[in-house]
């Protein structure tokens, strides 16, 4: 067993040496049953006087975490349950910027957002590269998908000489509102889709609509860069008011409404990017209340819908009966981002504005793309291919969960994402920026935290793919946390 401790740390070391053992039971990574090391071990092993691990194993014992069995050694307490807990409690602090971040480039006003999506897509074509930054899908469990792309281009194959709806085909507009009812509780009708390049064209749409050069806007701090981007190129002032672990903080929520009178609210309430985390029903009921009082409409970002491992609540937009909340949900992270079919859903008098900005853009989706999507539903591998995804994730989380118990400082701190893609880890001061270039090096793409936060300001902090092979995971961590611990040692 390895116990990194932080010898300058104002915490003493056998609580560190507690600290750790504590989350190696409470993650599962250590089982019930399993042996402890033996006093003279641990302390050898970790550098330490031996009455400092019987002290750590004292303190242990009393907490009921382990049992000593006389002659044998310590145990993991039987009657303890391995789960995942998350202890992340980030700092309060609301961003406001007013101004996009510094960037080369003055005119382009993209940003760290460029930088990153190019960079990432650069790492996904190097072998041997082990990328823990990107959002992108796994492609296993998709082997039906070629026959069925060629039975749906067959069928489209007339159509293709014409220019279709610009809010999309009929059928596909079907089919997603009729899961958008079944699995996610929403009051919808074909006639409130809207079906889009991606989800990110429905979010700039959106947000060109509703939102004027100078206007404030609301996002969860730290949130996605990509809509960071968005917002500084169209001349959007931001306020970030911070993630707790159960989401945006409500209070400071009401006294920037009440302060900014934002036009917008931007939120992700499930498996939040960047963070994983999922609100709880009655946070979205009073986040819909505020914005209702505050006259603020909201734009909801499901981008990883589908994807999570416990049941989730329904979206706030199956709450709001004032039309005030846009919906955005997409298939790139749960069949492909190439295909490029997201969708919108507008209820009341937006709708038809929004149809129309969608023609000024670029007319409508591909209709092959479309079809696609149309006869992957039909033939109902898409909950099948779900139920894969849900399974997969799962193990890799376990694996990132461990992987980080065993090489990350106690310092640090991480989000338990019920699903998703990512994790997000909140690091102790360390340069993060340099930290991640060094991991690079060793064949490890890492995305750091400050472009997630407005004005790239914020604490240091890391996203986390968590999406990749056990092996992989245990590598790519492991190369991080020494890196990190190198850091915190010197
Ligand atoms: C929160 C969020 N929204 C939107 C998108 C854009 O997805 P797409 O345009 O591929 O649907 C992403 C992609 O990473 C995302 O993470």
């Amino acid at each position: 067993m390895r116990i990194p401790l932080e010898r300058h740390s104002s915490k003493a070391v056998y609580l560190q040496i507690r600290d750790r053992i504590r989350r190696l039971i409470e993650t599962g990574a250590l089982q019930t049953g399993d042996k402890l090391p033996s006093i003279r071990a641990l302390a050898e092993n970790t550098g330490v006087n031996k009455l400092t691990v019987i002290e750590a194993y004292n303190v242990l014992e009393a907490d009921g975490l382990i049992a000593a069995r006389p002659g044998s050694g310590y145990f993991v307490n039987p009657t303890i349950q391995p789960k995942s807990v998350s202890n992340f409690a980030p700092p309060q602090d609301v961003i406001v910027s007013e101004q996009p971040p510094p960037y080369p480039f003055e005119e382009a006003k993209s940003g760290a957002f460029f930088n990153h999506y190019m960079a990432s897509l650069q790492a996904r074509s190097s072998p041997g590269m082990i990328d823990l930054s990107s959002g992108f899908p796994s492609d296993s469990g998709l082997e039906d998908l070629p026959r069925i792309a060629r039975r749906a281009v067959k069928q489209v194959s007339g159509s293709l000489f014409n220019y279709d709806n610009p809010q999309g085909q009929l059928m596909l507009r079907q089919q997603i509102s009729r899961m958008l009812v079944q699995q996610h509780g929403m009051n919808v009708t074909p006639e409130d889709l809207i079906i889009t390049n991606g989800s990110k064209q429905g979010l700039s749409l959106v947000v060109h609509y509703y939102v004027k050069p100078g206007d404030w806007v609301i996002v969860e701090s730290p949130t996605w860069h990509g809509m960071l981007s968005l917002l500084y190129s169209m001349g959007a002032r931001v306020i970030g008011i911070p993630m707790t672990a159960e989401g945006m903080n409500l209070e400071l929520l009401e006294k920037n409404l009440y302060t900014y009178r934002p036009k917008l609210i931007f939120t992700v309430s499930t498996l939040h990017n960047p963070t994983g985390i999922t609100t709880a029903q009655a946070h979205r009921q009073q986040l819909l209340q505020l914005a209702e009082h505050y006259d603020c409409v909201i734009l909801e970002d499901n981008a990883y819908e589908g994807l999570n491992f416990e049941p989730v609540p329904a979206p706030i937009k199956a709450l709001d009966r004032k039309d005030i909340a846009t919906y955005v949900g997409t298939f790139s992270k749960t069949l492909m981002p190439g295909i490029r079919v997201g969708y919108l859903v507008v209820t009341g008098k937006h709708y038809q504005p929004l149809v129309e900005r969608k023609l000024l853009d670029d007319l409508h989706v591909s209709t092959v793309s479309q079809a696609i999507v149309s006869e992957y539903l039909a033939s109902g591998h898409y909950r099948h291919h779900l139920a894969h995804l849900q399974a997969q994730h799962r193990q890799s989380q376990t694996a990132m969960l461990s992987a980080l118990h065993k090489y990350f400082p106690s310092s640090a701190s991480w989000t338990v994402p019920n699903g998703g893609t990512f994790l997000w880890v909140q690091m102790p001061p360390v340069p993060m920026a340099e930290i991640c270039q060094k991991a690079l090096s060793h064949g490890v793409f890492v995305a750091e935290g400050s472009p997630f936060f407005p004005g790239q300001q914020g604490y240091p902090a890391l996203r986390l793919n968590f999406t990749l092979s056990p092996k992989k995971i245990e590598r790519g961590i492991s190369v991080l946390g020494e890196l990190v611990q190198a850091y915190l040692l010197s």
